[in-house]
C-alpha cells in the first residue's frame, strides 16, 4: 500500500475473502432498501449487483478519458437529493478502471473527494489494478488524501492469484469495528492458509519483480489489442488504457453488443456487452474487451472475428434501414408464466413468427428474425403480441430462477442473447428486444416442436 501513497497502520486492515467480500460486508453495513450508491458509468459488474441484492440503486455517474467528471458528479448528486433519496456511498475504481480502463487524474482525485466531504457522502476506493500500469504508475491512491471520508479495497486477486481469495480494507476506525463484526458473522475468520501462503510468498520471493514481469505481459497484449483495433475496426472508438486488463470499445449507433453476442460466440470470440455494466439498460453500443489471458496472436485473430461479427451487423442494419435504436425492455417479472401449462403453451403467433423463437433465432441469427420482421405487419396490441411478449419473457429468467422454475436444460444454455420478437417489431409502440437465454439450435428446436 506504501507503493500506492498509503500509510496505514495494521489496526486499520480487515482481511476478507477477496474484495468482492469486502463490497458485500459494506453494502450489508451501510446499504437499506432505497438507498443511492453512485457510481460511475459504466462500473464494475459485481459491485451494481451487490448493491442491488441489498435493494440499493446504482445511479451512474459520466465518466471521460480521465475518469469521472467532477462537474457531472455534482449534477448526479444534486439531481439525487433533490429526488428525495438518500445516498449511502460513492463507489470508484479510480486506477485503470473496470470496464473502461481509464484512470481518474490528480486533480480530480482531489476534488472529488472535496465533494465528498462537502456532501457527507463516503467513498468506497476499489483498487484491484492500481500496481499494474504499463509505464507510469497513477497518481496516489485516494486514500493517501482522506483517511477519514475513504475506505480502500484492495486484492491479492490481480497480482498473485484469484484463486487464493485474499482481500483487505481499510477504513476509518468506527466503520473498521463494525466490518471486523460482519466478517465474524459472515466467515468468521478469512482463511489464515491462504494468508500464511501470501506472506511466505512476499516474504521469500521477488514479488516486486513478479508483477513487473506482469506488466511487460500486460503491456504487449494491450498493444496487440490496440494495434488490431486499428487495423480491422478502424472507424469504432475505444479506450488506451495506461494499465489494468480492459478496452472499453464503443460501436455506432444501433448496434447492441448483448444482441450481437450468439454471432460471436458461433465465430469463437467473446466479450462483455456493455450493459452488464449499467443499472440502467445504458452500454448497448459497449462491449468490454478483455487483453489479460489470450497471447498477443490470439487477441489480434479475436479481434479480427469480431470486426467480421459488427461489420456483418453493420450490412444487416444497412440491409433492413434501421434508423431508431431498439430498445431492451427489462424483464418484467409479473408477467412471466407461472404455472406448468403457461410454461407449455404455445405462442399463438402466425407461423413464420415462430422462427423467432429463442431456439430459432439463435440458429438463425439476427438475420432470420429480421426478415420475418419485415414481412410482418402485425397491428400493435393485438393478443398475438402481447402473448409472445409473454413467451421472450419467459425465455429471460437468469439461470437461477429458470433453475428454480424447473424450466428443463433447454432454457440453461450459457449464452445470454438478445432476441427480437417479430411479431412486435413493426409496432413502434411495442417495438421490444427482450434479453433471453438460448439453447443449442437442434435440440431447443426439436423440443419446441414436441
Ligand atoms: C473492480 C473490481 N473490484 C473487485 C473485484 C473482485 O476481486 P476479488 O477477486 O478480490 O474479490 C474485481 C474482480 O474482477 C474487480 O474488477
Amino acid at each position: 500500500m506504501a507503493l500506492e501513497g498509503i500509510h496505514g497502520s495494521v489496526d486499520d486492515v480487515v482481511v476478507t475473502t477477496g474484495s468482492q467480500h469486502a463490497l458485500e460486508l459494506l453494502a450489508k453495513l451501510f446499504l437499506d432498501p432505497g438507498d443511492v450508491v453512485i457510481a460511475e458509468g459504466p462500473s464494475y459488474v459485481t459491485a451494481i449487483t451487490v448493491f442491488r441484492s441489498f435493494q440499493a440503486e446504482t445511479v451512474h455517474s459520466p465518466m471521460d478519458a480521465d475518469g469521472l467528471n467532477p462537474q457531472a458528479l455534482r449534477e448526479t448528486i444534486a439531481r439525487v437529493k433533490a429526488e428525495g433519496k438518500r445516498i449511502k456511498f460513492l463507489y470508484m475504481i479510480p486506477s485503470f478502471q473496470n470496464p473502461m480502463g481509464v484512470t481518474l487524474s490528480w486533480e480530480r482525485r482531489v476534488e472529488i473527494l472535496e465533494i465528498a466531504r462537502a456532501e457527507g457522502i463516503l467513498v468506497l476506493e476499489d483498487n484491484p489494478y492500481g500496481l499494474l500500469y504499463f509505464d507510469q504508475a497513477p497518481p496516489p491512491a485516494m486514500r493517501s488524501i482522506d483517511d477519514e471520508g475513504v475506505v480502500y479495497l484492495g486484492t491479492f486477486s490481480k497480482t498473485l492469484a484469484p484463486g487464493l481469495r485474499v482481500g483487505w480494507a481499510i477504513a476509518p476506525h468506527a466503520i473498521r469495528e463494525k466490518l471486523v463484526l460482519a466478517n465474524e458473522a459472515a466467515i468468521l475468520s478469512p482463511s489464515s492458509f491462504s494468508q500464511i501462503v501470501i506472506s511466505e510468498y512476499m516474504d521469500t520471493a521477488d514479488w516486486r519483480g513478479q508483477i513487473d514481469t506482469f506488466r511487460g505481459v500486460y503491456r504487449e497484449r494491450r498493444d496487440a489489442m490496440l494495434a488490431a483495433l486499428g487495423e480491422y475496426l478502424p472507424s469504432m472508438s475505444w479506450t488506451v488504457p495506461t494499465g489494468g486488463f480492459y478496452v472499453w470499445l464503443t460501436m455506432p449507433e444501433h448496434l447492441d453488443s448483448k444482441a450481437m453476442l450468439p454471432r460471436a460466440v458461433k465465430e469463437l470470440v467473446a466479450y462483455t456487452p456493455g450493459t452488464a455494466f449499467y443499472a440502467d439498460g445504458n452500454g448497448r453500443r459497449n462491449m468490454r474487451l478483455s487483453f489479460c489471458y489470450p497471447q498477443p496472436d490470439f487477441i489480434r485473430e479475436g479481434i479480427r472475428r469480431l470486426a467480421t461479427v459488427i461489420n456483418g451487423e453493420l450490412a444487416l442494419l444497412g440491409e433492413f434501414h434501421q434508423t431508431a435504436p431498439l430498445p431492451v425492455v427489462p424483464v418484467e417479472r409479473d408477467v412471466l408464466p407461472r404455472t406448468p401449462a403457461d410454461r407449455r403453451s404455445p405462442c399463438p403467433t402466425p407461423r413464420s413468427v415462430s422462427s423467432c423463437s429463442p431456439a430459432a433465432s439463435h440458429m438463425n441469427g439476427m438475420s432470420r428474425c429480421a426478415r420475418a420482421a419485415a414481412s410482418l405487419t402485425p397491428s400493435p396490441g393485438t393478443a398475438s403480441r402481447s402473448s409472445c411478449a409473454t413467451r421472450m419473457r419467459r425465455f429471460s429468467l437468469p439461470f437461477a430462477r429458470t433453475r428454480r422454475m424447473s424450466c428443463g436444460p433447454r432454457y440453461t444454455a450459457p449464452v445470454a442473447k438478445t432476441v427480437p420478437c417479430a411479431a412486435c417489431w413493426s409496432s413502434s409502440a411495442s417495438r421490444s428486444w427482450v434479453p433471453a437465454r438460448v439453447l443449442p439450435a437442434s435440440r431447443g428446436t426439436s423440443r419446441r416442436r414436441r
